[in-house]
């Protein structure tokens, strides 16, 4: 008898509770409760080990474009590649899938940012970025040294100021907005601006300078479009003068930020960002880890709000996440520098441009072409918003907003005086009756009270009417019920 035919099927509930390890999330509440167990998907849903299905509002973590449904073409991809080349390195070496991808996303970026760097997910991107800013301005600085050295000739430039080639060849700083998610590695999670991601793990890596996000919801209400961009776009330019702006290496935003809720920016606010990062040769990157490939109705947030960022970070939907693969996307400008004869940007990680993941990624990119993904979040956006807007019917529900596939709602206790919950109601609502509830009830979303208590929903980018409907009509159920228990 073979060793298979005697063994006892593994328990996946008591394998999870002893060896499995899950990422933010309380273990000790598995001790008498079960592990939540998916086990497959279709379309925008999923269904748990217990046959259980639940429509996924959140498509996984704002990550799987198109859907559950396309395991077969996505695997017939892996495979060939796997039969070609499984395996090797962007570390000096290129492979084919890895050329294509790049020559691919350099297509779908807006304007000039045509050189792409691999990673393996959003942190690796964000983490990469950083680095990538912070060795600009000694590269940059270094190509004016040499070109301030050369010997004159006919086609030399001759004016450099060797002084000015030297000064200003090292920068470090970050600039973010509060309450930003940008990822966790210490790099990306220095310049993350939610304190109770932060705070366990001080000290961390200097400098990030964190400004004010866009959140409009809870200013004054008589405050006009433009006086709040205005308003933001000072304290932005007063910190990067208060931090010394030859020291600012980068200014990191989501164009639309995730947590807190989906805080769109104000009119006029991501030109004037654009227009000082020019006034102090700070570089700007947009960090499209969420934004990126369609969540927005467009393929990137940078072409929807005209950004021209020099640095683009993705991951997540680049894949619709049927692999484990990220980039930065960089300018020519940014890259020049690099260039250079001698010059080399002096990061890498074994699995950035990973040949499987690459086919995966091209595979993702050709069917979300072909299935017009893109297409049809720009043309039921409206009607996602109109559908979602039903809710602001009940008390509860103080503000829905975003844009695309992307929303939150913000719960409150008054919706005149737009009064928050405290930490205790917000432990009790959200995490003890809303998260809970909703599981039950089939919806996955997210309760999150990193900032302001809010609902995110941001569902598969193949979800329709049905879904819209779905989402609206349990939220609205179970929100309705969360009211009573607050008021009780
Ligand atoms: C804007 C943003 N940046 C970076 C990250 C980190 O990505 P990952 O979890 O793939 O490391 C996230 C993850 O949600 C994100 O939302």
């Amino acid at each position: 008898m073979t060793k298979a035919a005697t063994e006892v099927p593994l328990d996946l509930q008591r394998a999870a509770r002893e060896h499995l390890w899950l990422h933010f999330t309380r273990m000790g509440g598995f001790r008498d409760g079960d592990v939540p167990i998916i086990v497959r998907g279709d379309g925008c849903y999923l269904e748990d080990s217990h046959g259980k299905r639940y429509l996924d509002a959140l498509a996984g973590l704002f990550a799987v474009q198109i859907g559950y449904s396309y395991g077969e073409e996505m695997g017939e991809a892996a495979a060939a590649q796997m039969r070609e080349l499984p395996f090797y390195t962007n570390w000096s070496y290129a492979h084919p899938r890895a050329i294509e991808l790049a020559h691919e996303i350099a297509s779908l970026t807006p304007g000039d940012l045509n050189r792409v760097f691999f990673v393996s997910g959003g942190s690796e991107a964000v983490e990469s970025a950083w680095k990538l800013a912070r060795q600009y301005y000694a590269a940059r600085g270094e190509q004016r040294l040499n070109v301030a050295l050369a010997p004159t000739g006919a086609d030399a430039p001759t004016r450099v100021d060797e002084a000015h080639a030297a000064q200003g060849s090292r920068r470090w700083k970050a600039v973010a907005h509060r309450l930003a998610y940008h990822g966790t590695t210490l790099g990306a999670l220095s310049i993350n601006g939610i304190p109770a991601l932060r705070t366990p793990f001080e000290p961390l890596v200097p400098d990030v300078i964190h400004v004010r996000n866009t959140n409009r919801y809870h200013r004054p209400p008589e405050e006009t479009e433009e006086e709040f961009t205005a308003f933001l776009l000072d304290e932005l330019e007063t910190a990067i003068e208060q931090a010394g702006p030859e020291t600012v290496a980068m200014v990191i935003f989501e164009p639309v930020q995730n947590a807190g809720g989906s805080f769109t920016p104000p009119a006029g606010y991501w030109r004037g960002v654009r227009e000082i990062c020019d006034r102090y040769e700070i570089l700007l990157c947009a960090d499209e880890v969420i934004t990126g490939f369609g969540r927005l109705g467009a393929w990137f947030g940078s072409e929807l709000y005209d950004i021209r960022p020099d640095l683009i970070t993705c991951a997540k939907g680049l894949s619709s996440a049927y692999a484990a693969i990220g980039a930065v996307v960089a300018t020519d400008r940014v890259m020049e520098p690099f260039l250079e004869a001698r010059s080399m940007y002096t990061h890498g990680i074994t699995f950035g441009g990973h040949p499987v993941q690459a086919a995966v990624a091209l595979k993702n990119i050709e069917i979300m072409k072909r299935e017009k993904i893109v297409e049809h979040v720009a043309e039921t956006q409206d009607d996602f918003r109109a559908t979602l807007s039903q809710l602001l019917e009940l008390p509860i529900v103080g503000d829905v907003r975003g844009t695309g596939f992307f929303y939150a709602l913000e719960l409150v206790k008054d919706r005149e005086t737009r009064e928050t919950f405290t930490e205790d109601e917000c432990e009790l609502l959200l995490r003890q009756f809303l998260s809970p509830r909703l599981f039950e009830r089939g919806l996955i979303c997210r309760a999150d009270d990193r900032g302001d208590p809010v609902i995110q929903i941001s569902p598969p980018l193949i979800a329709a009417q049905a879904e819209f409907d779905e989402i609206t009509g349990v939220l609205g159920d179970v929100l309705a019920e969360a009211w009573q228990k607050v008021t009780a």
